[in-house]
């Protein structure tokens, strides 16, 4: 590794990626790739913390590391593994573990959130200690996430200052990185509701190898209001300016100009507009999907977790000897 400064993220293997992913994080694992050294993980270990079924849970793995390789993670220039390969992770939380206050775990609020729909479990609630332990282990700079994940930064932080303070200068205090536009996408069926991989209505989010039709669909049925006008104004337009931003995002235009152009122009026309450019926007991604094959994904992972098993071992010996193992 060269002295670029680092980047560390991970998605949970739990359903299709939506474009919210797509836009609140993904994009910026891809154009991170220029400036810095990346390590991205398919976080299976985090994805346990709420019931799954294992019989599936494979094939899941594989289709999102799949999704991330064809959504422009390029593995020649950054390292991309299965976190449950790379044991330091469950180490480092561990050690993390024993400076982590639980009132603070308790307040999370996805905790709050995923124990009332799953269950409480020790696993889902020192979720975030396992999530510093990701970031932390590579004394990374950066994290690109989207705005859900703040809370769990500032944990990190925390820690990481906590960690330092105890047992000397270890970590470094990294960033969080989320985009100008599109940090928290919302429902199309509920514009209050961020996005969601778990929304029971499937017509809440578009999947990053959603085919056009599907898109237009999803997009004609979104949820708006009972105006006529495309404005950009989320108190009182909540769907358009939702709309507005994966226009936006997805065309390259300013949300401006797509307000000057579809301002009169009808809510019909402008979600027609906004379909075709997100389907096209999308185009490349579906097209990658099809041409990367299952084998493929796995030497790849494989070859990925070699490499991080070497790195991580080399990342935790000053660590440990920190806090006296070792
Ligand atoms: P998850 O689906 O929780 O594994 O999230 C993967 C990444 O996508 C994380 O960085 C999230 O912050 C981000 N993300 C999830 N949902 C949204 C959303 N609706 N809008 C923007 N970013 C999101
Ligand atoms: N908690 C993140 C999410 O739900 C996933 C995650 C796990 C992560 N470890 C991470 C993100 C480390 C960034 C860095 O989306």
């Amino acid at each position: 590794m060269t002295d670029r400064k680092r980047v560390f993220s991970g998605v949970q293997p739990t359903g299709n990626l939506h474009i919210g992913n797509y836009i609140g994080a993904f994009r910026n694992w891809v154009s991170m790739q220029e400036d810095y050294d990346c390590i991205y993980n398919v976080v299976d270990l985090h994805a346990m913390t709420v019931p799954y079924d294992p019989s599936t849970f494979r094939a899941e793995r594989i289709h999102l590391a799949k999704l991330i390789m064809a959504a422009g993670v390029d593995t020649d220039r950054s390292l991309l593994y299965f976190q449950s390969d790379v044991p330091h992770h469950a180490e480092l939380a561990w050690i993390l573990s024993t400076i982590t206050g639980i009132g603070q775990l308790e307040r999370m609020t996805q905790y709050k959130e995923k124990s009332d729909r799953a269950g409480q479990n020790l696993g889902l609630l020192s979720y975030p200690v396992l999530m510093a332990a990701d970031i932390l282990l590579y004394k990374v700079h950066a994290v690109p996430v989207g705005d859900d994940q703040t809370q769990h930064l500032e944990l990190t932080r925390d820690v990481a200052e906590r960690f330092n303070h105890r047992f000397g200068e270890v970590f470094p205090i990294p960033e969080r990185i989320t985009p100008e536009i599109g940090a928290r996408i919302m429902s199309l069926q509920d514009p209050f509701s961020k996005m969601s991989k778990s929304d029971p209505n499937e017509k809440s989010r578009i999947l990053l190898d959603d085919d056009p039709a599907a898109i237009l669909k999803k997009v004609k049925s979104a949820v708006t209001d009972s105006d006529r006008y495309v404005r950009y104004d989320w108190e009182e337009k909540a769907g358009i300016s939702n709309l507005l931003e994966l226009f936006s995002v997805f065309s390259g235009r300013s949300i401006d100009s797509l307000v000057e152009e579809y301002h009169d122009a009808g809510y019909g026309t402008f979600k027609i507009a906004a379909a075709e450019a997100i389907a096209e926007g999308l185009a490349p991604v579906r097209e990658r999907m099809a041409s990367i094959g299952d084998g493929d994904v796995m030497s790849i992972m494989a070859r990925g977790a070699e490499v991080a098993q070497e790195k991580a071992e080399q990342e935790m010996k000053p660590i440990r000897a920190a806090v006296g193992l070792g």
